[in-house]
C-alpha cells in the first residue's frame, strides 16, 4: 500500500500518510509555463497497490486534470491497482439535467477517472449517493455524520432539533437525528436564479430549540445563512452548522461570520486554512482518521461500511 498526494490538499494527504504511518510517494507536480500539468514518480510502484488523493475542489478543472493525469501515471507504472481517494468530488452537484440541454457533469468527470484508470473511488458525503452509480467500479462512500453527532454530543446541546437546510438534505439531516434521539424540520428552499436561495417555509416546531443544520456543502454560504436566519425569526435558540464540505466561494467566510449561526463546524475535506484565518465561528474537524482507517480497510479488504455500525 502506497500513497501518492495530489497539491489541492497536502495537509490532509500528510495527516492521512501520517496516521497509516507511510511515506508520501515520492513524486514531482508541478505546472509548465502554459498550465499543463506534469508528474514525475520518482520511486518504483509496480504491484503496489496505490492510493491517489485529489480534492477536485476550486479550482476544480485543474485539480480534476492533475487526478486524471496522475492516475494515468500510476496506470503506466504497473501499479497494481489504484483508488482515487476524493475527499471532496467536485461536479458532484451537476448529477442531473434540471433544465433541458445541459450536461450532467458529473457523470462525464465519472467516465473521465474510470477511463484514466482509477480501479476503486473512495469519497466523502458524494453530494447524491447515486453518483456511485455513475461508475462501474467499486465506490466506497464515507460519512461525516457519526463524526458531527460526536462533536453535538462533546458540546452537550440541549432541546435540540436537527434541521435540513433543503429537501435534498433530509436524509442526511434524519441520519444525524437518529444518532443524536432528536426531532427534525425541514426547510422549503428555492433557487430564484443559479447561486441565490430563498427560504419559503420551515416545516416542524423550531421555538426556543437549539437547531442543528446539516449539510453536505457550503459554497457561497447563502443557503446556510438564510436558513439560519429564517430559525433565528421563527424563535430558534442558536443555531449551529455542521457542512462537510467547505467550499466557501467569494465573500463566504464574511457571510458566515455577519451572520446568525452561532458556530459552523466543518471538516478538511477543502484545504481552507488560508481562507478562514481568524473566523471566531468556524471550527475545523480532521477526516483524516476516517479516511486512513477506510484505506487501511480497503487495502486489507475488511468491512468499510462496519466503520458506521
Ligand atoms: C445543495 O443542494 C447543496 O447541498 C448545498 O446546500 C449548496 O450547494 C450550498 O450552496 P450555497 O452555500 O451557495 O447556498
Amino acid at each position: 500500500m502506497k500513497v501518492l498526494a495530489g497539491t489541492s490538499n497536502l495537509r490532509l494527504c500528510k495527516d492521512i500518510a501520517r496516521q497509516l504511518k507511510l511515506k508520501l510517494v515520492n513524486s514531482h507536480i508541478r505546472r509548465f509555463a502554459d498550465g499543463e500539468v506534469y508528474i514525475e514518480i520518482n520511486e518504483n510502484i509496480r504491484g503496489n497497490s496505490i492510493f491517489v488523493i485529489q480534492s477536485t475542489s476550486n479550482p476544480a478543472n485543474d485539480n480534476l486534470m492533475e487526478l486524471l493525469i496522475c492516475i494515468d501515471a500510476l496506470r503506466r507504472s504497473s501499479a497494481k491497482n489504484i483508488t482515487a481517494v476524493i475527499p471532496y468530488f467536485g461536479y458532484a452537484r451537476q448529477d442531473r439535467k434540471v433544465v433541458p440541454r445541459t450536461a450532467i457533469s458529473a457523470k462525464l468527470v465519472s467516465n473521465l477517472i474510470t477511463n484514466a484508470g482509477a480501479n476503486r473511488i473512495l469519497s466523502v458525503d458524494l453530494h447524491a449517493g447515486q453518483i456511485q452509480g455513475f461508475f462501474d467500479i467499486p465506490v466506497d462512500n464515507l460519512f461525516a455524520t457519526p463524526i458531527f453527532a460526536r462533536h453535538v454530543k462533546k458540546i452537550k446541546l440541549n432541546n435540540l432539533i436537527c434541521v435540513a437546510p433543503d429537501v435534498g438534505g433530509v436524509e442526511r439531516t434524519r441520519a444525524l437525528s437518529r444518532r443524536l434521539n432528536s426531532t427534525i424540520a425541514i426547510i422549503d428552499k428555492r433557487r430564484p436564479s443559479p447561486g441565490k436561495s430563498e427560504v419559503m417555509n420551515i416545516v416542524g416546531n423550531v421555538k426556543n430549540k437549539n437547531c442543528v443544520i446539516v449539510d453536505d456543502i457550503i459554497d457561497s454560504g447563502g443557503t446556510i445563512v438564510n436558513a439560519a436566519k429564517a430559525l433565528k425569526e421563527k424563535g430558534a435558540k442558536d443555531v449551529y452548522v455542521y457542512i462537510t464540505h467547505a467550499v466557501l466561494s467569494g465573500e463566504a467566510v464574511q457571510k458566515i461570520e455577519r451572520s446568525r449561526i452561532k458556530k459552523l463546524i466543518t471538516t478538511d475535506t477543502i484545504d481552507n486554512s488560508k481562507k478562514i484565518g481568524r473566523s471566531k465561528k468556524i471550527e475545523i474537524i480532521s477526516l483524516a482518521p476516517m479516511i486512513s482507517e477506510a484505506m487501511k480497510r480497503i487495502a486489507n479488504s475488511t468491512s468499510v461500511s462496519s466503520l458506521f455500525k
